[in-house]
């Protein structure tokens, strides 16, 4: 009788081509992805399939503020799902308390909404202004030009980058665009049915450009005088990776009148969570219950789980005092990143940023650059990756750094070190 056996399996399986594979049949394509394929991390180092290792200055674009395989971590997650992963919010849960609680201990008097992804808290913002306007008929919210909000459609509507909008149009109505930092131009922005104006504190995705002391205190003003709301989008550049809370407390130190400024919304997602997901917006209070019983809702938003994870995460930055961390290492960073622009201006325009929200730009004409048509940040950041360092590109131009808040100084060196060999490679 003849034997039937089916085909042994290769010898050498190739696990990167595989996985590609997987992706290329099964997962919609909207993301550029790089090629590699990561199986799994420690601290603020990656491993590829085939046992790279990388030290990763990008922790998953400012999500991973403990780093990878956080014990703290595992163990908050370990120990909430053995007792409650989720019951949805019909019911009250004591960790959604809790959580509300510290957020609102370091924003101000107010109250939190959870979402679960950093879109999608700005989507409670955009209702919270339109519920406050809806009676005078007042909708619109002001963004800045050059702004990321997230994907949704009202997302992209609000986002100020053409790229995101183009073939989802129409587009949600209600969001214009002004030149960020630029408080006379917002100021003539304004109409009749502006309700609310949104920015980021920095922005990251436009390119890591922070907001001066004097827009933001000059925002506020503006937004009391003509009763409209006033939002910071600190998805990206919140949860302590600016050396403080949030980027505009950190903006605002030392600068007279900062310490009375808050805003009236602030949107949260990112970091909060460590690598699990989570969002949530906090209100202040004169708003707080604008949204009422029935009127937005989430089914995962604030689950046990996440809420268990975020608040482990709270206690290891404060404990551990990582936002003093990411501000130190941070500003030693950013001089390393102006002395290899003034070093190498051929390759490196400048840099900017604050804490572990860093970026740096790369010259227009790089000499390295010359025959390929990808944009030049694509390029560095393929280079940082054959290096063993993953960095995140934003926009053509500039490299963002925005490593775990518990990176290590010896770390920071190998990242800068790894840094200048490519620089020094290109110019
Ligand atoms: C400032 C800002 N807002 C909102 C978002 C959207 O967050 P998510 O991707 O979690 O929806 C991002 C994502 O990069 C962001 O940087």
């Amino acid at each position: 009788m003849k034997e039937i056996a089916l085909s042994p399996p290769p010898l050498v399986h190739n696990q990167f081509e595989s996985v590609r594979e997987l992706f290329s049949r099964n997962v919609v394509p909207s993301y550029a992805r790089f090629d590699l394929v990561l199986s799994h991390g420690a601290g603020s180092y990656v491993y590829d399939v085939a046992g790279k290792r990388y030290l990763d200055l990008g922790s998953g674009i400012a999500v991973c503020c403990l780093g990878h395989a956080h014990p703290a971590i595992t163990e908050a997650l370990v120990e909430q799902s053995k007792k409650l992963i989720h019951v949805s919010n019909l019911y009250f849960t004591e960790p959604q308390g809790r959580l509300a609680a510290e957020l609102v201990k370091r924003l101000g008097a107010g109250k939190c909404f959870f979402a679960n992804s950093g879109a999608e808290a700005n989507e409670g913002l955009f209702k919270v202004a339109r519920k406050f306007g809806h009676a005078e008929g007042r909708f619109e919210i002001l963004t800045a030009a050059n702004s990321f909000h997230g994907r949704t459609l009202a997302g992209i509507a609000a986002t100020g980058q053409d790229k995101v909008k183009k073939g989802f149009e129409p587009l949600t109505p209600g969001f214009r665009h002004v030149p960020f930092n630029d408080l006379a131009a917002m100021r003539a922005a304004i109409s009749p049915a502006t309700v609310a104006i949104l920015i980021e504190g920095v922005q990251g995705e436009g390119g890591v450009t922070p907001a001066t002391p004097e827009y933001l205190l000059g925002l506020r003003a503006l937004c009391d005088e003509k009763k409209l709301l006033l939002f910071l989008d600190g998805v990206q550049c919140g949860h302590y990776r600016s050396g403080k809370f949030q980027s505009f407390q950190r903006i605002l130190e030392n600068v007279p009148g900062g310490e009375k400024f808050l805003p009236d919304g602030v949107s949260m997602a990112k970091s909060l969570g460590g690598g699990f997901p989570i969002g949530a917006f906090w209100v202040r209070a004169p708003y707080a219950d604008l949204l009422g019983p029935g009127t937005h809702a989430s089914t995962f938003g604030g689950t046990p789980l996440a809420c268990a994870v975020a608040l482990r995460v709270l206690e290891v930055v404060e404990h551990e005092k990582l936002d003093e961390q990411a501000r130190k290492l941070g500003a030693g960073l950013r001089d390393e990143l102006e002395g290899l622009a003034k070093k190498y201006p051929a390759v490196v325009k400048g840099a900017r940023g604050l804490g572990f929200l860093l970026g740096f730009e790369l010259a227009d004409k790089i000499p390295g650059f010359a025959s390929s048509s990808q944009p030049a940040a694509i390029q560095f950041t393929n280079r940082m990756h054959q290096a063993g360092v993953l960095v995140i590109p934003a926009g053509a131009q500039v490299i963002r750094l925005l490593p775990p808040l518990n990176l290590k100084p010896e770390e920071a060196r190998e990242g800068i070190g790894k840094i200048e060999e490519i620089v020094q490679s290109l110019a």
